[in-house]
């Protein structure tokens, strides 16, 4: 008996500790999150992509669509899902709540089943009241927020997946601008418009979401404190009443905080939708600098300190996981160059995505198959140069050049070294046909590597290009049957 009993304290203890981790993995919400943008010319395969996000421990992830391959490649991980509706779909999702409900048939519910994908929210439009934006989307965004989760709650998924729409933080006072962030308010143009857009959401119970980008403080103004922008304190602290600032980050936030308990909601659940700093294309833009941003970053979200003004953990999405050659770069350069991983799906520096400083490496994507090792260069013995400036325009014009700017790693490069840097890009960009490496006769290609430790020059990564190959496997493979079927009926006949 007493054996037993000893037996059923045992299975209790383990049901306890069953019930413990449980729990733990439930409370997982605070993990770290990143956003997955899609804008470069040659992409990996998502599904090892999504291998690579679960090897490290990314918990959550934002998408700037509904990318059909990518939710694929999600089905039946944890991680948990933000998708959107991009700012041009906002008239047709406002007008039209049949448009809202295909929208969320196609995209939403498509993926809900068990084993299907866990989406958790869906971002309606990014950064609809961009000051940039002229007030493009001010009508619409509201009531497409409105209808998009109208279309959820329908589907019968409004319990578990929310509408919001991400933010600039331009929607409030800049607190650059030697305001202290207990004077935040929305900006006086919008406020009442983006107020009603916080009652919806707070009635629905999703969080306000807003993209904070320190970096940006930093490249607008060169009177900037550099540390101000980092985590590792100030020696130039802004004080506000009894509140201390070492940095623009909880600044920043705090002054969000302080307009969103003007209006009445100072419990108001708030994500940060992007954060996050770019390597090159900039002076700023640096591996170092990226890598103590975002870990002092990880670290300041997951600690549970909060911002002066709020406690608790931070729910952020770095932003970015992979560069993007192909976005536009009316921003600056660096706006390809966000990536924690580089183009192949290898990281560029180490991080730590735990917060407990275990000092761990990132794990790259598996498996990544590049062209063949062979670069696009200017030809030495080539002697007439008076086309060079035009050849590079238009290879630049037509590929990636951001790492020649000022600031950036390429741009100790002699004018020679530039040809080859704009060439090499633009016999990459088009999957190293021969005939993309002329130029007017002035290129060649070679089998040695122009790079230095600086100054990389890139071999694509293969899949655009096996796609092609893949197709012209089919087509043969269905010649072959073809074939097949008509021997048969001439042997038949
Ligand atoms: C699903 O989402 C994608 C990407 O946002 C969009 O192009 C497509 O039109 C959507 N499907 C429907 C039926 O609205
Ligand atoms: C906004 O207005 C400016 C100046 O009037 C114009 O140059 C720009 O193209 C406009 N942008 C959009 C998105 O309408
Ligand atoms: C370029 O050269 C200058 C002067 O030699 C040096 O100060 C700078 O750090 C170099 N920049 C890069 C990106 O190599
Ligand atoms: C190379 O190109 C970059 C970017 O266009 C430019 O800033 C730099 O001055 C060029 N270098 C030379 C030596 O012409």
């Amino acid at each position: 008996m007493e054996k037993i009993g000893a037996y059923t304290c045992n299975y209790s203890l383990i049901i306890v500790f069953l019930i413990y981790i449980l729990s733990c993995r439930v409370s997982e919400g605070s993990s770290i999150g990143v956003n997955w943008g899609t804008m470069a010319k040659h992409q990996l395969p998502p599904e090892s992509v999504v291998q690579m996000m679960k090897d490290n421990g990314f918990g959550k992830v934002k998408l700037f669509e509904a990318d059909d391959k990518i939710l694929q490649a999600l089905a039946g991980t944890d991680i948990e899902v933000m998708i959107a509706i991009p700012n041009y779909m906002l008239e047709q999702m406002s007008q039209d709540p049949d448009a809202a409900a295909s929208w969320v048939e196609a995209n939403l519910t498509a993926y809900s089943d068990s084993g299907g994908v866990n989406i958790r929210y869906v971002a309606v439009g990014n950064e609809p009241f961009l000051t940039t934006y002229n007030g493009s989307y001010l009508h619409t965004t509201l009531p497409a927020l409105k209808n998009m989760q109208e279309a959820i709650n329908h589907a019968g998924l409004g319990s578990q997946v929310k509408a919001t729409v991400p933010f600039n933080a331009d929607v409030y006072n800049s607190p650059d601008s030697n305001q202290v962030p207990s004077a935040g308010d929305f900006r006086p143009e919008i406020r009442d418009l983006t107020i009603e857009i916080v009652q919806y959401l707070y009635s629905n119970d999703a969080p306000f979401v807003v993209n904070i980008y320190p970096f940006l403080s930093l490249y607008g103004n060169v009177y900037f404190p550099l540390d101000y922008a980092f985590f590792d304190g100030s020696n130039k602290p802004i004080r506000d009443g009894d509140l201390v600032y070492t940095n623009v980050f909880d600044a920043n936030f705090d002054t969000l905080v302080s307009s969103l308990s003007k209006a009445g909601y100072p419990d108001m659940k708030i994500t940060i939708g992007e954060v996050g700093w770019p390597t090159d294309g900039d002076k700023h833009a640096s591996i170092q600098y990226a890598k103590r941003f975002n870990q002092g970053m990880i670290q300041h979200a997951l600690s549970g300190k909060g911002t002066p003004a709020r406690k608790g953990k931070i729910d952020v999405y770095l932003f970015s996981l992979i560069d993007e050659d192909a976005k536009s770069i009316a921003p600056g350069s660096f706006e390809r160059h966000w990536g924690i991983f580089e183009f192949d799906g290898k990281p560029k520096y180490e991080l730590d995505l735990s917060g407990l400083q275990e000092n761990k490496g990132l794990v790259a994507v598996d498996g990544v198959r590049y062209m063949h090792k062979r670069w696009c260069v200017l030809n030495p013995l080539v002697k007439e140069l008076e086309d060079l400036a035009r050849n590079i325009d238009y290879a630049c014009s037509l590929s990636d050049c951001t790492a020649l700017g000022y600031g950036s790693s390429c741009n100790n490069l002699s004018v020679q070294g530039n040809a080859s840097y704009a060439f090499n890009m633009y016999y990459q960009f088009n999957n190293q046909n021969d005939w993309d490496c002329d130029f007017s006769g002035l290129a060649m290609i070679t089998d040695e590597d122009p790079s230095d430790d600086k100054c990389r020059f890139p071999v694509m990564i293969a899949y655009g290009h096996s796609l092609v190959r893949q197709h012209m496997k089919l087509v043969n493979i269905l010649l072959a049957i073809l074939e097949g079927c008509i021997v048969f009926l001439l042997l038949v006949s």
